[in-house]
């Protein structure tokens, strides 16, 4: 296995906090398979993060164990190659938290209490603002850091946390000096920010309790083509393909899917559905996103047959990313003199 050698160190991770969705699949997914090739990837299951939100409610049941094979499978779907990157699953490898709570001294109680996302979390989940909750892009800082990453592939919804592990990584190196690199987040192409279908100004989410929101990568074409059709749009009475968030959100959100999809820029798309209304552009949209999507169920059916096949990638992937990141916990614990 990893028969490739490759200079930069790519990272990315996704929490297995429920199936996967088409933001994930266009904030990240849709550029592994690419990116692979480019560089020495590391595909992180981060589910030391997902505990931030699982609510200890013995009657709920969480399927983790589930829910992570599907990922693998769906990893491999998207193009990831087990012998060209690595795929592993964050608690199988103790360095994360270690070097977590080493990071934790080198990042301020305000800067965390500043993360958007945090924000957002404590009025979702108020009836457990865990100190997790908080404390979760130093954990990101850690999985990041450990790799001597080079480059991190997020969606636009992730990039303050990585602009907090740039700043936590340069303070680190400002007194020990150059242990850390200083990742970049990865420009494939522009930002992106997949949003809810019918309520098109917050963020398309796994954990959505509208259903209808969320198109998710194992759902039934026949549902994805009705979550699409029956999207919010506008009341506007000549029906205009416009990107426009302020004024448009539901069809620049649309817009977006299928700019990512077909790889046209935005402009380009406007121009190519200006006659259209909105009705035959959600039909169209819906073709691509579900020829899209059915050739990822296709190959992700196949991969989840074979658990065995999953769970050797994943003890593989976890001994591959133990070695690498040794190496590198071992380098700070040197410099702090522990
Ligand atoms: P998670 O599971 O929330 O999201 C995983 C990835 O999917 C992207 N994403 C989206 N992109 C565009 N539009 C959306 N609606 C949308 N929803 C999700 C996210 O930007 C992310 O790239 N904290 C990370 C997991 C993680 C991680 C890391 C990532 C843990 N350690 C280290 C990179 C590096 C997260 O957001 O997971």
């Amino acid at each position: 296995m990893l028969n490739v050698k490759k200079q930069d160190v790519m990272f990315t991770g996704i929490q297995p906090t429920g199936l996967l969705t088409l933001g994930n699949y266009c904030g990240t997914m849709c550029n592994w398979k690419i990116i692979q090739k480019k560089y020495q990837c590391f595909f992180c299951i981060a589910d030391l993060h997902a505990l931030t939100t699982r609510s200890y409610d013995h009657s709920i049941k969480y399927n983790f164990s589930a829910n992570i094979l599907d990922m693998v499978a769906l990893y491999l779907a998207c193009g990831v190659s087990p012998y060209d990157s690595i795929i592993f699953v964050q608690s199988h490898v103790y360095t994360h938290s270690q070097l977590y709570w080493i990071l934790s001294n080198f990042v301020y109680f305000g800067e965390l209490s500043r993360m958007t996302q945090f924000k957002k979390k404590i009025s979702t989940y108020k009836k457990n603002i865990n100190l997790s909750l908080f404390c979760y892009p130093v954990l990101m800082a850690a999985d990041i850091l450990l790799y001597q990453t080079n480059y991190v592939s997020v969606g636009s919804d992730q990039k303050q946390h990585v602009e907090l592990v740039k700043k936590i990584a340069r303070r680190f190196n400002s007194i020990y000096g150059d242990v850390f690199i200083i990742p970049d987040i990865l420009i494939t192409s522009r930002e992106c920010k997949i949003m809810a279908l019918q309520e098109p100004t917050k963020k398309m989410s796994k954990s959505d309790n509208n259903k209808n929101n969320t198109i998710f990568l194992l759902d039934n074409l026949d549902v994805i083509r009705l979550k699409l059709l029956q999207s919010l749009t506008d009341s506007d009475p000549l029906s205009r393909i416009k990107y426009n968030i302020y004024d448009k959100p539901g069809i620049s959100n649309l817009l977006s899917i299928l700019s990512f999809l077909t790889q046209q820029n935005i402009s380009a798309l406007e121009y190519e559905f200006k006659n259209y209304r909105y009705f035959d552009f959600k039909k169209q949209l819906s073709d691509i996103v579900c020829d899209t999507i059915s050739k990822i169920q296709k190959l992700y059916f196949k991969f989840r047959e074979d658990e065995n096949y999953l769970i050797d990638i994943l003890k593989f992937g976890a001994k591959k990313s133990l070695i690498y990141s040794k190496k590198n916990l071992f380098s700070v614990l040197q410099v702090l003199d522990l």
